[in-house]
């Protein structure tokens, strides 16, 4: 393992340098360095620098030109317009960054120094219920978020806080209680996800209408609730079996999803029930929350309804019930105490937002969140449907989110069957699964997460354009010329002159490593995906004016083929960090 330092930060070094030699009141001044289409690099800083210290740019420029020689990595720099930098790399220099890279297996990514610990709170569906297509967001999101951020080398424990505790569970064991056989399996593992579901289903809705139509079914409903809170055995292993019977169905869907759920990270609601009276009580002691109504609650300057009277959050209700809210300050006391975290990330809808500011601001004020402890809510947009408007069935109901795969496979299938010339059915079905799935996963991945999108399956699965099955197909096409070329390891070839576009795929190969490291930072996977569909263009582009296998020098021919080698590696480490498969054929 090597971490390789990327060609646009050993210029931005040598030009940083260079401007301070030429401008020492400068100090550590940014020379604004980024990709240009003119040259290889362009450097800005020279220009807001000597507004600033009230010289010239161009004189300026030229000074700092003057400290940077043509040599092994610049080939050439060019003052232009008012005062730019025009820097152009030499080829040998790209040629053996990029042999570097390919020498570490981790394609030059640095492991962090000093990793720290990140609880992340992510697919998190609802006991007894469908899950639709918000659920498709967290699952996914979060499933990159993990990948990007243990590959930086973090700590990383997931959270799944299922909705798995409230007052609905009153009804439904009452029910249970009631018609007892009504969850029974024939044996052990006969149960499929859909099975699962329907059995819920059909439960929750029998149970709803006992409820409302019988005063004394809605009673001892009640009273149940009460024995849950309690504690009462009996009470609990009925909870228990819905929880189960959830569960089933949930792993279903996670893993048509291709997500790998782990059960000891599923700590849902429940899970912090020991906690709740106590969090409550720290918080009514140290005068955070105060009594209002009967209920204890946390307020908030600027959080007002439009009465303009203040919103709190309620940690207790007056009847003596703990909410969502008491959960979530559990939650984190357990995470930053027993998990020993110093990020929270929670990827949750945006519209639970005012839930997570005050939650974050209270604990604060607890002393439970330090200055030491990030928390962060990554929220998320909302799913629409082609017309623009929340995503919802003709009927008007919310999609599930299992119809919508299997659509996306089905359609993915299709086109792999198309193309396809020597696959089995089997492989077929195999391919039309990672295809579909990768195919939902990177739509919703390739906008930044706070950002409403559109489901629209044609665009999704098109192989054109800003898509998986783009990138997929290019990860194909590059391992089908490699399996033509033989087995050769790849040998890169530095001395050899580069065609523009080599040298741009080149470049933008090199940044891989920077990307990852930009994408953890700013728990960002669309920049990853922005990224990687860059790539796969450039290397089209260098496929049609570059031929590999028939060029001209035996030199060249490996060096193009290295570099192919390259490409496909880097597509299939940033596919996997976003957790979509690249098959070796399609
Ligand atoms: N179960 C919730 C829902 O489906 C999401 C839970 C989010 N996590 C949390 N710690 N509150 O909306």
């Amino acid at each position: 393992m090597a971490s390789v330092p990327s060609l646009a930060s050993s210029l931005h070094q040598r030009i940083a340098d260079a401007l301070s030699a030429a401008l020492p009141e400068a100090g550590a001044a940014d020379p604004l360095l980024r990709r240009s289409d003119r040259a290889d690099f362009q450097a800005n800083g020279m220009l807001a620098l000597a507004k600033k210290l009230g010289g010239n740019p161009r004189e300026l420029a030229g000074k700092v030109v003057e400290g940077l020689p043509a040599g092994e990595l610049i080939k050439e720099v060019e003052v232009s317009g008012p005062g730019f930098l025009n820097i152009t790399i030499t080829d040998e220099a790209i040629t053996k960054t990029l042999a570097a890279r390919a020498a570490d297996e981790r394609l030059g990514a640095p492991l962090a120094e000093h990793p720290g610990t990140t609880v992340i709170d992510w697919a998190q569906p609802n006991v007894a219920k469908e899950m639709h297509v918000g659920h498709l967001r967290n699952s996914v999101i979060g499933n990159a978020v993990v990948r990007i951020l243990e590959f930086t080398g973090e700590k990383v424990i997931s959270r799944h806080h299922i909705g798995d505790w409230g007052t609905q569970f009153g009804m439904l064991i009452q029910y249970l209680i009631e018609h007892p056989h009504e969850l029974d399996h024939k044996a052990e593992g006969e149960v499929s996800g859909e099975e699962a579901m329907s059995n819920l289903n059909r439960l929750y809705k029998a149970s709803r209408a006992l409820f409302d139509a019988d005063e004394e079914f809605k009673a001892r409903a009640r009273r149940r609730v009460v024995d849950l809170q309690a504690g009462d055995e009996e009470t609990l292993a009925l909870w228990q079996r819905f929880v189960d019977e959830s569960k089933i169905y949930f792993y279903s869907v996670f893993d048509k999803l291709d997500v790998e759920i782990r059960d000891e990270d599923i700590v849902g609601e429940s899970g912090y029930n020991d906690m709740l009276a106590e969090t409550c009580r720290m918080l009514e002691e140290s005068g955070v929350a105060v009594r209002s109504e009967g209920a204890l609650c946390v307020f908030f300057d600027d959080v007002k309804g439009p009465d303009g009277n203040p919103v709190p959050l309620i940690v207790q209700k007056s009847d003596g019930g703990f909410g969502y809210a008491a959960t979530d300050l559990s939650a984190i006391r357990d995470r930053v105490f027993n998990l020993k975290a110093d990020t929270l990330l929670y990827v949750v809808d945006v519209r639970q937002s005012l839930h997570f500011k005050m939650v974050f601001e209270t604990a604060r004020r607890a002393g439970w969140l330090t200055d030491d402890v990030k928390a962060v809510q990554l929220g998320f947009g909302t799913v629409l449907g082609k017309d623009g408007k929340p995503f919802k069935t003709r009927e008007g109901e919310t999609v599930r989110l299992v119809d919508l795969l299997d659509e996306a496979i089905d359609r993915a299938s299709a086109i792999v069957r198309e193309k396809a010339q020597d696959l089995t059915e089997e492989e077929i079905a195999e391919r039309g699964a990672q295809v579909g799935i990768g195919a939902v996963k990177y739509a919703d991945l390739s906008t930044s997460a706070a950002r409403d999108y559109k489901f629209d399956l044609d665009q999704m699965v098109s192989l054109n354009g800003d898509t998986s099955v783009y990138l997929q197909y290019a990860f194909a096409r590059i391992q089908s010329i490699l399996r033509k070329a033989g087995a050769a390891a790849p040998v890169a070839h530095p001395e050899l002159a580069l065609a523009p576009a080599e040298r741009a795929l080149g470049l933008h190969l090199d940044q891989f490593a920077a990307t990852v490291a930009e994408a953890a930072g700013e728990f960002a996977p669309h920049k990853l995906a922005g990224y990687l569909y860059q790539l796969a263009s450039l290397y089209t582009t260098f496929y049609d004016q570059c031929p590999v296998l028939k060029a001209e020098e035996e030199a060249q021919v490996e060096n193009r083929l290295f570099l192919c080698d390259l490409t496909a590696r880097t597509l299939r480490q940033g596919m996997e960090l976003l957790g979509i498969r690249t098959p070796e054929r399609l």
